[in-house]
């Protein structure tokens, strides 16, 4: 019976996997793939939604990434419902498929999922978000930002502007999805960084879910029962676009009456910041395609792979901006 290059490595792979629990448990002699022509290997990938610019660019590298390598992808959309994804994480399991890449919905509740991966001999990849599995042996590796770090460089930005000054600053907060690991991480990130000088004032936090829809709704009522709003944070660029919005709907000036701190960098924010109307951007980079695509090689191969990647990131201000625009990539 033939036996494909693929089936080699995981034979192979299994040496590597075991220091992290997840060594390949095929049978050995039928053939498992997951329906791709024999030599290919067949990624699953979970997505969160295509909730913001963010997430499209995000999923556009994976499925770009994914082509350029020869790698078959299996794509799921979960809209945003973590039953979704574990649905789709489930229906990868019984497809065989060589290794599962997914975004978590939320950081909660992947343990029984996770473990069902492990016990079919699947490697999983985490991209973009964690999960708070304590079990680590549960995953090989996890490749995104850290979100902590992106809430302490939004608020050094806001410590910074305001240095000096001694009146109390009215903040109000947009958050990400409840339970996404970067609402999470960028709430706390921020509020710990801010903590120390009690002129910061977090009068109103809310989730704008990440989309626009959200970010303009939210801030309306934020709009409507503070009156007195200093500065916006919001975790991500869209619903900082749809605040400004609400802003302007409210016949203020975004960037000016009310300053605002974004997070994300797609190419409409810092057109928002050429505009004047966004005052700064936390970068977090969406293309984890082209790393996502090496990594999943090396599993197959049984390689040892870092157990956590970074991505590098930057911080923009407005006057920045007109000259990083041409360059964005999202
Ligand atoms: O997990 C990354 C976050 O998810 C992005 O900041 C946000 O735009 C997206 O929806």
């Amino acid at each position: 019976m033939h036996v494909s290059r693929r089936k080699l490595f995981a034979v192979v792979a299994a040496a590597g996997l075991a220091t992290s629990g997840l060594a390949a448990c095929g049978d050995g002699t039928q053939d498992n793939d997951a329906g791709g022509a024999d030599d290919k290997i067949v990624l699953g990938f979970a997505q969160v939604g295509a909730e913001s610019g963010w997430r499209t660019a995000n999923t556009k590298s994976i499925q770009d990434s994914a082509r350029a390598a020869g790698i078959e992808l299996q794509f799921s959309d979960a809209q945003q419902k973590q039953e979704n994804q574990i649905k789709a994480i489930r229906g990868y399991i019984q497809q065989k498929v060589d290794v599962i890449a997914f975004s978590p919905v939320v950081n909660t509740g992947w343990d029984p999922v996770l473990k069902e991966a492990k016990a079919a001999g699947i490697p999983v990849i985490l991209t973009d978000r964690a999960v708070d599995s304590t079990d680590t042996s549960l995953y090989v590796t996890f490749i995104g930002s850290d979100f902590i770090v992106e809430g302490q460089r939004a608020a050094d930005w806001l410590i910074k502007e305001y240095e000096g000054k001694t009146e109390p600053v009215n903040i109000v907060e947009l958050q990400g999805s409840p339970g996404a690991a970067p609402a999470i991480d960028r709430k706390k990130g921020f509020g710990d960084a801010i903590a120390a000088n009690p002129n910061f004032k977090i009068i109103a936090s809310q989730t704008g879910e990440f989309t626009r829809a959200k970010g303009k709704e939210v801030m309306t009522a934020f709009l409507q029962s503070n009156p007195d709003i200093d500065v916006l944070y919001a975790h991500n660029d869209d619903m900082a676009l749809g605040a400004i919005q609400a802003i302007e709907e409210a016949g203020k000036k975004p960037g000016t009456d009310i300053k605002i701190i974004s997070i994300d960098g797609v190419k409409d924010a810092f057109q928002a910041m050429v505009d004047g109307k966004i005052n700064v951007v936390v970068e977090c980079n969406p293309l984890l395609g082209p790393q996502l695509m090496e990594l999943v090689q090396k599993v197959v191969k049984g390689e040892t792979v870092e157990k956590r990647i970074l991505t590098e990131e930057g911080v923009f201000t407005q006057d920045q901006a007109a000259a990083a625009l041409p360059s964005r990539q999202y």
